[in-house]
């Protein structure tokens, strides 16, 4: 059997990470500045997760959500904690779009409704909800194109309130930090009024935090930089490091109902580990205030880049924390591809000229240093 080739791959095949640093089969060391697309958190391999993660293999795997949990317990508790909404409940699922797909979800079960906001350019993942507020036609399948969405432009808040004045909107799904959609950020004076204006109009607020979230930028949530307190916030990527996990915060103000949300695999004892491990390593070794404290340098070292003759390509340095986009004035292949390969740094990217860096929370002020003199190379 074949694989059913989906994705445009880079002829690296890596088996090895450490850190902020990944090898390949031919011993080849990279600097990542991509974290596996953001989901790389305390770094790879970090040996806490990895005695955590091993001991929790021997000695139990996996029971089913018909039994109690207290691991899933800690981790709410945990996650409560830190996070600053220790009043919110958890549900624990496998993936971002099925974190999304719960959040819309609970949402129409709760005000019966059926239409959603969604950002231009969003990306919300690509099971049926999720892809269907996601604004990319080309990844939409008839079967999941159910009209149930509106798109509207980031930051526009009077186009916003004036759909939410109609009265019949169930929720607003927001990444404050778009990922896919190129390192776009709302604005604090529109994520309050997009509050206030959902409060008012009886539709609930999603914050959708899979990339943006989990310290990524600089704070524990991205709308936390903005004044806001959604009613459910969605969470993946960065959650277990690598091992599949995703989670909806859920204000107290939703009451749960047996059997209306399930899933088998969810809140597994393997991944919560994971994700008590990650929540470990984050508290010691302060990796949200680390993410802060980079992702400015980084930022400054890249607009001083900008500023500079070798800089005269790049047109816009956007982001926050650890999640920066760079843009070009050139499409992003001809400096993403010569890093991986000249250069071995690893990078993402978004649309055609957009560079989108993602790396470990981890990442140091010298990593920072050894990827501004690899870029300027290729630049
Ligand atoms: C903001 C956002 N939401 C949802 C998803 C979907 O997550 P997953 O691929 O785990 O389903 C992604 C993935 O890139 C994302 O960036």
């Amino acid at each position: 059997m074949k694989l059913f080739d989906v994705y445009p791959l880079f002829d690296v095949n890596i088996v090895k990470g450490q850190g902020c640093k990944v090898w390949d089969d031919k011993g080849q060391e990279y600097l990542d500045l991509y974290g596996g697309h953001a989901v790389i958190s305390i770094g790879h391999c970090h040996p806490h997760y990895v005695e955590m993660m091993t001991k929790q293999l021997n000695t139990l795997g996996f029971y089913s959500n018909s039994v109690q949990n207290k691991l899933q317990v800690q981790l709410a508790e945990r996650l409560g904690k830190i996070s600053g909404y220790d009043d919110y409940q958890l549900f624990l699922i496998n993936s971002g779009a099925e974190a999304n797909e719960n959040a819309l979800k609970l949402a129409s079960f709760t005000n019966g409704r059926k239409r959603v906001l969604s950002v231009q350019k969003a990306f919300h993942g690509r099971t049926s909800l999720a892809v269907e507020v996601t604004n990319n036609p080309k990844i939409v399948a008839p079967i999941n194109d159910n009209g149930h969405v509106t798109f509207l432009p980031m930051n526009d808040l009077p186009a916003w309130e004036a759909e939410l004045a109609k009265g019949d909107v169930c929720a607003v799904i927001l990444e404050c930090i778009q990922g896919v959609g190129g390192i776009q950020m709302a604005t604090a004076e529109f994520a309050q009024g997009l509050a206030k204006a959902c409060k008012a109009n009886g539709a609930i607020l999603i914050c959708d935090e899979i990339q943006c979230g989990y310290g990524r930028s600089g704070k524990f949530f991205a709308h936390q930089w903005l004044g806001i307190r959604p009613d459910m916030i969605t969470v993946a990527k960065g959650i277990g490091n690598g091992f599949p996990m995703s989670g909806v915060l859920i204000s107290p103000e939703f009451k749960p109902v047996y059997g209306m949300l399930g899933t088998t695999f969810g809140g597994n004892h393997l991944a919560c580990t994971a994700a008590l491990a990650v929540l470990d390593v984050m508290e010691d070794e302060k990796l949200v205030e680390n993410t802060h404290e980079v992702g400015e340098y980084l930022m400054a070292q890249l607009k001083q880049l900008q500023a500079s003759p070798e800089g005269s390509h790049i047109t816009d340095v956007r982001g926050r924390g650890l999640m920066i986009g760079v843009e070009f004035d050139k499409p992003q292949a001809e400096v993403r591809k010569p890093l991986v390969y000249e250069q071995h740094c690893f990078t993402g990217c978004a649309g055609t000229n957009l560079l989108r860096l993602l790396p470990p929370l981890c990442l140091t002020k010298s990593d920072v240093d050894t990827f501004i003199s690899r870029l300027k190379k290729v630049i």
